[in-house]
């Protein structure tokens, strides 16, 4: 669990420019508090960005007590994270071979991811791309978040693909209409700009259906 407000958050990613986490304040302050507290969660970010802003304000928050890992196509963004990020590496997110790689190398090193965060392209294919080999290495409870809906619903990031990554968060928003067991589901956030899915099986989407035992 990593408390932070909205104000603190924005505050803080004002301080490494030229990232716009500011804009998503709001749903990181929330979301953030969903990550393990009783272990060191780990946070994967697709998109290092010049001057490997976000991994450098979540180190400044958190220290050690985080894991940081970072991808980028372009090899300076990611040679910037090499000294603070636990994991810098060059992926290119429109190459699955890449993505399945960068899964079994997460998973065989014990890393598997507790928040992705799709930063990357905005290029719909590579959003569904990323979130379908991704999203299953996410741990139990983790937390998968695709960053500016805005930017990749225009038809350019579109790239020849049938449907945009909002259409399946529609899917997903239908799906919760459909009366799915309650107790241990998905859990499914929407922000201005921005959506999460809450994988099932954490602490947070688990609830004890048991009746209280009396006394
Ligand atoms: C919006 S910027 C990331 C900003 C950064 N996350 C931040 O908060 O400051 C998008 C990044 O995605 C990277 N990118 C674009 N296409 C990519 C691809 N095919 N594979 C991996 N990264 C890519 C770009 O090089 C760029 O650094």
């Amino acid at each position: 669990m990593i408390v932070v407000t909205a104000n603190q958050f924005a505050n803080l990613a004002r301080k490494f420019p030229p990232t716009d986490k500011y804009r998503y304040a709001v749903p990181y302050s929330h979301l953030l508090r969903f990550l393990p507290k009783d272990r060191q969660p780990k946070i994967l970010e697709l998109g290092t960005g010049e001057k490997a802003s976000f991994v450098k304000m979540m180190r400044r928050l958190m220290g050690p007590l985080v894991w940081l890992g970072t991808v980028d196509i372009r090899a300076d963004f990611v040679a910037e994270a090499k000294d603070t990020a636990d994991y810098a590496k060059v992926v290119d997110l429109g190459d699955e071979d890449q993505i399945l790689k960068l899964a079994t190398e997460l998973s065989l090193g014990g890393n598997r991811p507790d928040m992705v965060i799709d930063d990357g392209s905005h290029f719909a294919t590579q959003i569904h791309l990323s979130q379908s080999i991704l999203y299953p290495t996410l741990n139990p409870g983790g937390i998968y978040v695709i960053e500016d809906l805005e930017t990749n619903d225009k038809p350019k990031y579109h790239q020849g693909s049938q449907s945009r990554p909002v259409d399946i968060l529609i899917k997903l928003v239908e799906r919760v209409c459909k009366g799915r067991p309650f107790t241990d589901s998905p859990q499914y956030y929407f922000y201005q700009n921005f959506a999460a899915i809450i994988k099932a099986g954490g602490a947070y989407t688990r609830i004890d259906m048991e009746p209280p035992t009396s006394a």
